[in-house]
C-alpha cells in the first residue's frame, strides 16, 4: 500500500509543477485534462481503491479525495487569476485605442433598398394623412384567411401557397391584408392606414418571384367611399414615389374574395412612352390588387357595411423597388451581395 501513497505524492508534486508552470489560458486548460480530466491522472487512482481492504480503503480513500478536492481548488483560483490577468492585458493595450480616429479609405455602409422604399412609402402616406399599421409575420389562420372572407377548404386559398408552421392555426402571413383585420378590430372609423411588410409563400422563385417579398396595404373606412378615390390614391402615391407626376393607373377587373368589385391595378410604364422590354411593349405594368372593401370583411372587422364603406389596396414593394431602380432580378434584393448593394 506504501505504492498508493507514493503515487499520490507524485501525482501531487507533479501537479502543482505543471500548475505553476502555466502561464497561459490554454496551457492551464491543457493541464487540467492532464490531471482532472475524465482520464486524467487523479481519475486513474480512484479505481485502485477498489482492491484494497477495508481498513486501507479508510486510511486512502481520505488521501485520495483531499487531492483531490486541493487540486481542484488550486485549479480554479489559478484561472481565476489567469483570466484577470488577460483581462488587465487587454485593457492595457486598448487604453489608448481612439474612437474617433479618422481611418483612410472608408467604406461607407447605406441603407438597404428596401429600408429607403419603406422610408419613402411611410413619408408619402404620412403626409397624406394616413397612419402606419403592423401585424405579425406569423399570422393566424383566421386573420390571413377567414376574417378576410377565404373559408377553409375554398378554393381562393390556393389563390396564395402557403407556409403552415408546426402550431396549431398560425402560418406565415401569405400578404398584408390580414392587417387590415387587425386595424379594424382596433380603431374606430373613420380610418386610414397604410401597411408595409414582409411576406412569404411556398412559391417557386425566378427572377421576378421569390418566397419571399414584401407588400405595402393600404385601407380607408369611412361613409360613402368610391372606387374613383381609391384610384385616385393609387395615383398619387405611386406619383410621388416615382417622381412623375403625369404617371397614369388603369383598373382591370380582378377577383380578390375580401374586395367587390375587385381590380388589377397597372401603372404606365416609367421607363417609356411608346413600350420597351419592361413592360413587354404594352406601356403597362402590373403593381397590384385593390378594390372596396367585401361588407363581410368589414362585419368581420366589427363595422357596419350599412354605415361604412372602404377601400384597400395591395402592391408589391418588391416590384416597386425593381421598377424604381431598375432592378432586373428579385433574388438580388435579397442577397447580401456588397458589390451590389453599394449602388444605391
Ligand atoms: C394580394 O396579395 C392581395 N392581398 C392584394 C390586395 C389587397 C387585393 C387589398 C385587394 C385588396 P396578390 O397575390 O396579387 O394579391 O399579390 C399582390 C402583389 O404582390 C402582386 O401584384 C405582385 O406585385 C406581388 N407578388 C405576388 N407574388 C409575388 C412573389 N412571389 N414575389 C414577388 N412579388 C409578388
Amino acid at each position: 500500500m506504501k505504492h498508493l501513497k507514493t503515487e499520490i505524492e507524485r501525482v501531487r508534486t507533479a501537479f502543482h509543477q505543471a500548475l505553476s508552470a502555466s502561464a497561459t489560458l490554454d496551457a492551464l486548460e491543457q493541464m487540467r485534462v492532464t490531471f482532472l480530466g475524465r482520464k486524467g491522472e487523479i481519475a486513474f487512482l480512484m479505481p485502485l481503491l477498489k482492491d484494497l481492504s477495508q481498513e486501507d480503503k479508510r486510511e486512502f480513500g481520505p488521501l485520495l479525495n483531499v487531492l483531490k478536492e486541493e487540486s481542484e481548488t488550486a485549479y480554479f483560483e489559478k484561472r481565476e487569476y489567469l483570466q484577470n490577468l488577460a483581462f488587465e492585458t487587454l485593457e492595457e493595450q486598448q487604453k489608448d485605442f481612439d474612437v474617433t480616429a479618422d481611418k483612410p479609405q472608408k467604406t461607407e455602409g447605406s441603407l438597404h433598398l428596401y429600408t429607403q422604399a419603406t422610408q419613402r412609402f411611410e413619408d408619402i402616406f404620412i403626409s397624406l394623412g394616413y397612419t402606419i399599421a403592423d401585424g405579425p409575420e406569423a399570422e393566424t389562420e383566421f386573420y390571413n384567411f377567414e376574417a378576410l372572407n377565404i373559408p377553409e377548404n375554398h378554393p381562393a386559398r390556393d389563390m396564395q401557397d402557403t407556409f403552415f408552421l408546426n402550431l396549431p392555426n398560425l402560418v406565415l402571413r401569405t400578404h398584408t391584408s390580414p392587417v387590415q383585420i387587425r386595424t379594424m378590430l382596433s380603431q374606430k372609423p373613420p380610418l386610414a392606414i397604410a401597411s408595409l411588410g414582409r411576406v412569404f409563400r411556398y412559391e417557386a422563385t425566378d427572377a421576378s418571384h421569390d418566397f419571399m417579398f414584401r407588400q405595402l396595404e393600404g385601407l380607408v373606412v369611412d361613409k360613402n367611399i368610391s372606387v374613383s378615390q381609391l384610384l385616385g390614391t393609387i395615383r398619387l402615391f405611386l406619383g410621388k414615389f416615382f417622381e412623375k407626376d403625369d404617371l397614369q393607373v388603369r383598373a382591370r377587373p380582378g377577383y380578390f374574395p375580401f374586395v367587390e368589385p375587385g381590380l388589377e391595378v397597372d401603372m404606365s410604364c416609367p421607363f417609356c412612352t411608346t413600350g420597351c422590354s419592361t413592360c413587354s411593349h404594352t406601356r403597362w405594368v402590373e403593381m397590384g390588387g385593390a378594390g372596396l372593401v367585401h361588407p363581410r370583411v368589414l362585419q368581420h372587422g366589427g363595422i357596419d357595411p350599412k354605415e361604412y364603406s372602404g377601400f384597400a389596396f395591395g402592391f408589391g414593394v418588391t416590384r416597386l423597388v425593381m421598377f424604381k431602380y431598375g432592378i432586373s432580378d428579385i433574388r438580388l434584393l435579397h442577397s447580401a451581395e456588397v458589390e451590389f448593394l453599394k449602388q444605391f
